[in-house]
């Protein structure tokens, strides 16, 4: 099972000159307590803004000019990093827009949190279209323990 876990400004963009835009606990809570002890699919440029692999995950690197990195599994291909795992496991692709979009027809299930707030950022992701997705979960958040401005956790499935 394919699942997308991505986090969006209201204004659809999701990060900047290759880091984040924002720093919301919550979120980060939800982002390791969904995927620890599963695989975490991320392209070259996100791996490298995040520096490191991601502790108690199998890291798959998809890049056609790196061939190795410490700590991570390295492919060339987007198919060939889902294909290493069975049916039954949950991967999560953890970005970046250009892993997203290639992933959105492949995955069954996404994880969202909208941030409350347009960012300015040079990349960005659609938000989904509520015709393909049914929502199954949502908790909504005034603000963040240390983060002001309000956000969405959303969980939605892929309408069959
Ligand atoms: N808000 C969020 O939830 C979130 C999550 C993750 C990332 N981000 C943000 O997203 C931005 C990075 O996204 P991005 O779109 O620039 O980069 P990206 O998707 O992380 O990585 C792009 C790289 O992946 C490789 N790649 C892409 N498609 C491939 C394919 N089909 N086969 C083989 N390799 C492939 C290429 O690497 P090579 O050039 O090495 O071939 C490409 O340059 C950053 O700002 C980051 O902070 C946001």
């Amino acid at each position: 099972m394919v699942s997308i876990i991505v986090a969006i400004a209201e204004n659809g963009v999701i990060g900047d000159n290759n880091s984040l835009l924002w720093h919301i606990r919550e979120d980060m809570v939800r982002f390791r307590t969904l995927t620890t002890s599963h695989p975490v699919i991320m392209g070259r440029k996100t791996y490298e803004s995040i520096g490191k692999p991601l502790p108690n995950r199998t890291n798959v690197v998809v890049s056609r000019t790196v061939s190795a990195i410490e700590g991570c599994i390295v492919t060339d291909s987007l198919e060939k990093a889902i294909g290493m795992f069975p049916p039954q496991e949950e991967i999560f692709i953890i970005g970046g827009a250009q892993i997203y979009r290639q992933a959105m027809d492949l995955a069954d299930r996404l994880y969202l949190t909208i941030v409350h707030r347009p960012y300015e950022g040079d990349t960005s992701f659609p938000l989904p279209d509520p015709g393909q997705w049914l929502e199954t979960s949502r908790r909504e958040f005034p603000h963040g323990e240390k983060f002001e401005y309000p956000f969405t956790f959303i969980d939605l499935v892929r309408r069959r």
